[in-house]
C-alpha cells in the first residue's frame, strides 16, 4: 500500500488528455473476442482493471497482442473466437477466470458465457470483488435458463455451466448498466428477443457497440413518472439473437470519469483553469456536468467530431464560487461514479447538498456512501451518510488530515484533490489504488500544479 501526501497547491493550470474510457475499453475487448475476425482497438486503457479483461478473453482462447500507443495507452489486436468460442475451447475442466478488481468484467462476461453450448467457468477476484453482489446478474440469467451459482446465492465466486437460453423481458429493479449489458450479451445467444427495461437510463455504450458490430439492437423511450414530479425518459432495449458479431476497428475516447477529477480540481482551487481534451461526452455519462452547473460551476463544453459513434470534445473548467444542490434518484445513474466528487465539491459550496436514491453507491469498489462521508469528516468536512445517499454541508473549505482509499481508486483520487484544495494538506493511504483506472493520475495532476 503506498502513501502519498497532497499539499495545498497554487492554482491548477494547463491541459490534460484523460486516459481512455474504462467502460468502453472493457466492452471493446469483450466484443472483439466475441467477434469473428481480427479487431484493432487503439487508445485502449492500460490499467489494472482493463488488463484483467484482456487476460480473461485470452484465457477463453482469443489471441491478444498489445503494443504501446500514445499517452500511455495500448494498441490492442484481438483475434476473436466467435460467439460460441468459449464453449468450443473449454475442454472438460472448469475454466478459472480471475477478474481482479473489475466489477464490469465480473458482471458482463457471464452474459457471454451463460449461453455456451458446452463448458464450465468460475469467475473470482480480489477481496473487494468478493464483497460485491452478483445476484443482480444471476437473477435475470437464471430466468433465461442459465446455470449459475453464486456464493451464498449473492456473492462471487460465480460458477457458470453451459446452458440453452431463452429471450426474456426483464424489468431492472436497479439502474445498472452492468446488469443491462450482461442481459443484452446473453440475449445474443438466447432464443428470440431479449428486452431490458430500465426506469432510469444508464450508460449505453454496450448498445452502441453491439449495433456497430452488426447486432440488432432497438431502443424505445417510454415516459416514466418521477416521484418528485416531472417525467424522465425510461428505456426499453431489445436485442435479437444472432449467429455472429462483426470485427471492428475502434478508437476509445477519453474517460469522462477520469477527467471529472480535474474538472472538480479546477472548480475548487482558487485561480485555476484547466482544459480537458478528447473527453467522451456520451449524454449517459455526463450527469455530473448538470449537477455542477446547478452549483454555479464555470464550465464550458465544446463538442468536436464523434469517435465511433461516441460524442467527444473539450471541457474547460475554472475556479468557481459554488452553492449547494439536490441530486435526485433519476440523475444518479448518469453520474454514479462521480458522486464522490459531488460530495467533495459540496464541502466547498455554500449550503447543504443532498444526494438521495444512490443506494447503489454502497456496492462499488468500497461502500462509497460510508467511505466518502468518512473521508470528508476525516479532513474537517461536515458529512452525513444515509442508507441511500449523503448530505454534505459546506464549511468554506477543508482542514486536511488523513484519508484511507480503502483500496478504492476513486476515493484515492478524491483524497488527492481534497489535499490540494485543503488548508493543511491530506495524506492518502493506499494511493496506489488509482492504478485501477488511472495509473498516470499523479503525474497528470502534478503537470497542472503551478502549470500555465
Ligand atoms: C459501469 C457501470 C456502473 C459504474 C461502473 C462501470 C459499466 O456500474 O459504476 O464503474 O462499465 O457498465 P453499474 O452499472 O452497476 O451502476
Amino acid at each position: 500500500m503506498s502513501v502519498s501526501r497532497f499539499e495545498p497547491s497554487g492554482s491548477l493550470r494547463g491541459s490534460v488528455t484523460p486516459p481512455p474510457d474504462k467502460s468502453i475499453s472493457h466492452r471493446a475487448a469483450l466484443l472483439a473476442a466475441m467477434a469473428n475476425g481480427t479487431s484493432h482497438i487503439s487508445g485502449f486503457l492500460d490499467s489494472a482493471d482493463t488488463r484483467s479483461t484482456l487476460a480473461a478473453v485470452e484465457k477463453l482462447g482469443a489471441r491478444v497482442e498489445t503494443s504501446n500507443g500514445p499517452d500511455g495507452s495500448l494498441d490492442v489486436e484481438v483475434e476473436g473466437i466467435g460467439l460460441d468460442g468459449p464453449g468450443r475451447n473449454a475442454g472438460s475442466e472448469q475454466v478459472q477466470i480471475d477478474v481482479g478488481n473489475a466489477g464490469t468484467l465480473m458482471r458482463l462476461l457471464p452474459g457471454w458465457l451463460a449461453g455456451q453450448p458446452e463448458g464450465a467457468w468460475r469467475l473470482d477476484g480480489d477481496e473487494s470483488i468478493r464483497r460485491r453482489p452478483v445476484d443482480r446478474i444471476a437473477a435475470p440469467l437464471s430466468q433465461m435458463g442459465a446455470q449459475v451459482r453464486a456464493r451464498e446465492d449473492r456473492l462471487p465466486p460465480l460458477e457458470i455451466d453451459a446452458a440453452e437460453l431463452r429471450g426474456i423481458e426483464y424489468k431492472m429493479p436497479i439502474a445498472s448498466a452492468q446488469v443491462k449489458s450482461c442481459v443484452l450479451l446473453a440475449g445474443l445467444r438466447a432464443d428470440g428477443t431479449t428486452t431490458v427495461i430500465e426506469r432510469d437510463p444508464s450508460r449505453d455504450h454496450t448498445e452502441r457497440m453491439l449495433r456497430a458490430a452488426g447486432a440488432r439492437v432497438t431502443t424505445t423511450t417510454e415516459g416514466m413518472d418521477l416521484a418528485i414530479g416531472g417525467r424522465l425518459p425510461g428505456k426499453r432495449v431489445s436485442v435479437e439473437a444472432t449467429g455472429a458479431l462483426g470485427r471492428s476497428n475502434l478508437a476509445v475516447p477519453g474517460d469522462f470519469s477520469s477527467a471529472a477529477f480535474f474538472i472538480v480540481g479546477a472548480l475548487l482551487v482558487p485561480g485555476s483553469r484547466v482544459r480537458l481534451r478528447g473527453v467522451g461526452l456520451n449524454p449517459t455519462r455526463v450527469g455530473l456536468l448538470g449537477i455542477l452547473n446547478r452549483m454555479g460551476a464555470r464550465i464550458e463544453v465544446e463538442e468536436g467530431p464523434p469517435l465511433n459513434g461516441e460524442p467527444r470534445g473539450t471541457i474547460d473548467a475554472r475556479h468557481s464560487s459554488l452553492h449547494s444542490t439536490q441530486v435526485a434518484a433519476g440523475e444518479v445513474p448518469l453520474a454514479i461514479d462521480e458522486l464522490p466528487l459531488v460530495a467533495l465539491t459540496a464541502a466547498f459550496a455554500e449550503g447543504e447538498t443532498v444526494v438521495r436514491g444512490a443506494e447503489e453507491l454502497r456496492h462499488k469498489e468500497s461502500d462509497r456512501v460510508a467511505t466518502v462521508a468518512g473521508a470528508l469528516r476525516a479532513v474537517g468536512g461536515d458529512a452525513e451518510a444515509f442508507e441511500d445517499g449523503f448530505a454534505v454541508r459546506g464549511t468554506g473549505g477543508l482542514r486536511g488530515g488523513v484519508i484511507s482509499s480503502h483500496g478504492d481508486h476513486r476515493l484515492a483520487m478524491v483524497g488527492a484533490l481534497a489535499g490540494l484544495a485543503s488548508r493543511d494538506g491530506v495524506e492518502v493511504q493506499g494511493m496506489d489504488a488509482a492504478g485501477i483506472s488511472y495509473p498516470e493520475f499523479e503525474s497528470d495532476l502534478a503537470s497542472l500544479v503551478g502549470g500555465g
